[in-house]
């Protein structure tokens, strides 16, 4: 069976992509649909490859009842090509994302992750020189979104 396959993308691949890959891999645990959906995150930049999650992300994901295991990786050409659905969580990492794609045809598969917020389009903001309240609402936006994306592709999977 082909799996769905889902890529977070940011910046640095430390604090929003992996909170957003660890919501969708635990929500995807729990509705028993791992043999469906494969979940995966990535940066636009090298900046951090190989690091672990910020720590602020890995306590504020547990504070809301995530775990994030992480090691960060740069976002590659052949990730466009494998991936089926790809979220940037900002403008900036959509056009980077949609630089390095150089041409090849990845429009519908790239996408900003809020156009599936509930309560409004535009960007995930970069927590990353923020307090403790801008990491809890990135992970309020972060989880409403992909609820709203599992929601969305969740009666394809089990009926296709
Ligand atoms: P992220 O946050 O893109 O959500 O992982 C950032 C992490 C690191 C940096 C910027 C944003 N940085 O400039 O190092």
């Amino acid at each position: 069976m082909k799996k769905v396959k889902v890529l977070f993308v940011c910046l640095g691949n430390i604090c929003r992509s992996p909170l957003g890959a660890a919501i969708m891999k635990k929500r995807v645990r729990d509705l028993n649909l791992a043999d469906f959906i494969e979940v995966d995150s990535c940066g636009t930049s090298n900046y951090h490859i190989g690091d672990g999650a910020d720590p602020r992300t890995i306590a504020n994901a547990r504070k809301n009842g995530v775990a994030i295991e992480h090691c960060a990786r740069q976002l590659t050409a052949e990730d466009l090509d494998r991936f089926d659905y790809i979220f940037a969580m900002d403008k900036s990492n959509y056009q980077n994302i949609m630089r390095l794609a150089n041409g090849r045809p990845v429009d519908n598969k790239v996408m900003l992750l809020r156009e599936f917020d509930p309560k409004g389009r535009g960007e995930v903001p970069d927590p990353y020189y923020g307090d403790e309240r801008l990491f809890q609402e990135v992970f309020d936006i972060v989880n409403r979104s992909v609820d709203a994306f599992l929601d969305h592709i969740r009666k394809d999977l089990t009926t296709a």
